[in-house]
């Protein structure tokens, strides 16, 4: 089948690559010409494990092709999907001018080449309604026959490839049996073993979307306030978490506390649902809870790190080890990196910065300055430092070699804000040890 994909980011690249090695033929749109230029070569602007290869096979079996042009990719394509940002304005509502200006592209290319029947994809995170929004942006440009689906995105920064290729389910929100056709037959290799596409209306497939990532979010905000709970009582959060895990009603995924969740997807979905709700006159509490404790959870993790220096952090330098959102992504939106380095410059302490592969990425969102220094290595962010703060779980960081870290402090503390650290082997080490609810 011929595809269209306007947006090349970690949504649209991913799905573009993907159905291309399904055997599809994919036009990857984006209005960025460096970010196209480097994709021709077969450069991937982000960092995704396993994306490289897919692209390269892709380009080397002329499946896939990039371009700036939308009319062209439009012109030659069935099915167009839309993949574009939808950040959150300062009010929390989603910002939808990206997804007019890609729909209006299309309804244009659709009026002057006379193309016939499209079917157009939302697969960006879109408010609730936005399915007859694009489809009365679209109108407004074209009087060619077009549906509008409804296809939510689950993948996971970091194992997107995988996720994509074999997705848990797949949500297809759509009236239309002839679009639905055409996007079963697209879904069809990555469902072969049972797992399901769920044809639905395209509200509920829109609203699908919000509430996995709020009912996620509110998981890890949920642990995290527990951490303080375990703290003030001197439990450990991470029995409390093996002891729910086993529980298969409850399950083992996403109950870990730490310095709370980030990302491009969960702080501004998790709004978007909450605005949304409002706007209908109704309180999503639950949801509201979890966005203030998430804010909370980082002002918890920076008064942790504090009660560790009982006379004061300011003067003290410490040692970053991850920057980005989660491992394996390069990906720093939301990070809460960003707002727990921000408080400690704030409080007078110095930081060296470390992370394997989003170093660049950080330098967007973290001044480099007097108080702020990049290191080339985690061993030489170390180097002096008053302690070692773990803000990203990235796996080289898991085992490292104590007795070097010891060396190389100048206090031996390591704060901890994945949990991913064992207490009695650090204490054996001599550091004192600082965890998220840990005993
Ligand atoms: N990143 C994730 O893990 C994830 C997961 C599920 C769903 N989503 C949703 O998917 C959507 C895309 O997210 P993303 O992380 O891929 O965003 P992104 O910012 O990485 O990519 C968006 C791309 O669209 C391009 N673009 C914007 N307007 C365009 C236009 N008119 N024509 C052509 N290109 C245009 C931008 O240049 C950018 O490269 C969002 O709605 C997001 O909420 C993201």
């Amino acid at each position: 089948m011929k595809v269209a994909v306007i947006g090349t980011g970690y949504v649209g690249l991913v799905a573009g690559a993907c159905f291309a090695d399904s055997g599809n033929e994919v036009v990857c749109v984006d209005h960025d010409p460096a970010k196209i230029a480097s994709l021709k070569k077969g450069e991937i602007p982000i960092y995704e494990p396993g994306l490289e290869d897919l692209v390269s096979r892709a380009l080397e079996r002329r499946r896939i092709t990039f371009t700036t042009e939308t009319a062209e990719a439009v012109r030659s394509s069935e099915v167009v999907f839309l993949a574009v940002g939808t950040p959150s304005r300062s009010d929390g509502t989603p910002e939808l001018r990206y997804l007019k200006a890609a729909v209006e592209q299309v309804a244009r290319a659709m009026e002057e080449g006379k193309t016939g029947y499209r079917v157009l994809v939302n697969k960006s995170t879109v408010p609730v309604g936005s399915q007859q929004q694009v489809s009365d942006w679209a109108s407004a440009a074209t009087s060619q026959p077009f549906d509008v689906v409804s296809n939510p995105e689950f993948l996971k920064e970091g194992t997107a490839v995988d996720d994509f290729l074999k997705p848990d389910r797949v949500v297809i929100g759509t009236s239309s049996d002839r679009a639905y056709e055409l996007m079963a037959q697209l879904y069809a290799p990555f469902v072969r073993q049972g797992n399901p596409i769920l044809r639905m209306d395209a509200v509920s497939a829109e609203l699908t979307k919000y509430a996995c990532n709020a009912f996620l979010a509110t998981r890890i905000s949920f642990m995290n306030e527990l951490s303080r709970v375990a703290d003030a009582f001197g439990g450990d959060i991470e029995w409390i978490r093996k002891g729910m895990a086993s529980d298969q009603r409850i399950g083992r995924h996403f109950l870990y506390a730490g310095v709370g969740y980030g990302g491009s997807c969960f702080p501004k979905d998790v709004s978007a649902l909450v605005t949304q709700a409002r706007s209908k006159g109704l309180s999503v509490g639950v949801v509201e809870a979890a966005e203030e404790a998430n804010r909370t959870q980082r002002d918890y993790f920076v008064s942790l790190i504090e009660k560790a220096y009982p006379k004061g952090v300011s003067g003290l330098v410490f040692c970053i080890w991850g920057l980005a959102f989660k491992p394996n992504t390069d990906d720093m939106r939301e990070a809460p990196a960003i707002p727990v380095i921000a408080a400690l410059r704030a409080k007078g302490a110095k930081v060296r910065v470390f992370d394997p592969v989003a170093m660049e990425q950080a330098r967007h969102w973290i001044a480099e300055g007097e108080d702020c220094r990049y290191s080339s290595s985690a061993l030489e962010a170390l180097e002096g430092a008053d302690g070692l703060v773990l803000l990203t779980e990235w796996n080289e960081f898991r085992n490292p070699d104590w007795s070097e870290i010891k060396r190389l402090l100048k206090q031996p503390r390591i704060i901890d804000g994945r949990n991913i650290f064992d207490p009695a082997l650090l204490k054996k080490h001599g550091f004192q040890y600082v965890g998220v609810g840990r005993r």
